[in-house]
């Protein structure tokens, strides 16, 4: 008897993850805080407005830590050499290079779901970028503050 290989799942979007950071009050408004999420450093900011936004941790040009970047709108300035860019997008309003944004929403009870995705990240035209996985923090410290642990 002749056997058949198993037809292939059909494609899909990239594998996704959702993962509870906890409470949004953690996060004073205006402000952003470094979590770590699978393995991977993600600072999440909670505008004074109360929307909030994903990025990656570290900054594409010498991995500052934009979680203490300095918030307005809905753009992150980097605290130290001061690129800028969109949170919504990643797309960089000064620099060379974006960075990955994740989905966050808030749950009924005020709790941050973050989805991580698997997708490659785009640098922006010209721009040479780290790449996806790219961690700035031990899993133990984020400039001296912890890094709240969460589920894969
Ligand atoms: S490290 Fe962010 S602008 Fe240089």
């Amino acid at each position: 008897m002749i056997q058949t290989p198993e037809a292939a799942p059909p494609p899909s979007a990239a594998p996704q993850s959702e993962s509870v950071l906890g409470p949004l009050a953690q996060i004073p408004p205006g402000e952003g805080r470094d979590f770590l999420v699978a393995g991977r450093s993600v600072a999440v900011f909670h505008l004074r407005g109360g929307a909030v936004y994903a990025t990656q941790s570290a900054c594409p040009h010498r991995q500052g830590p934009l979680a203490d970047g300095l918030l307005g709108g809905t753009t992150i300035v980097c605290p130290f050499h001061a690129w800028k860019f969109d949170l919504k997008t990643g797309t960089p309003l000064l620099g060379t290079c974006g960075i990955t944004t994740y989905p966050v929403r808030l749950t009924e009870t005020g709790d941050l779901v973050l989805t991580l995705t698997n997708e490659p990240q785009q640098p922006a035209e010209g721009g040479e970028c780290p790449g996806p996985g790219f961690n700035l923090f031990s899993k133990d410290e984020a400039g001296g503050r912890p890094l709240p642990a969460t589920g894969s």
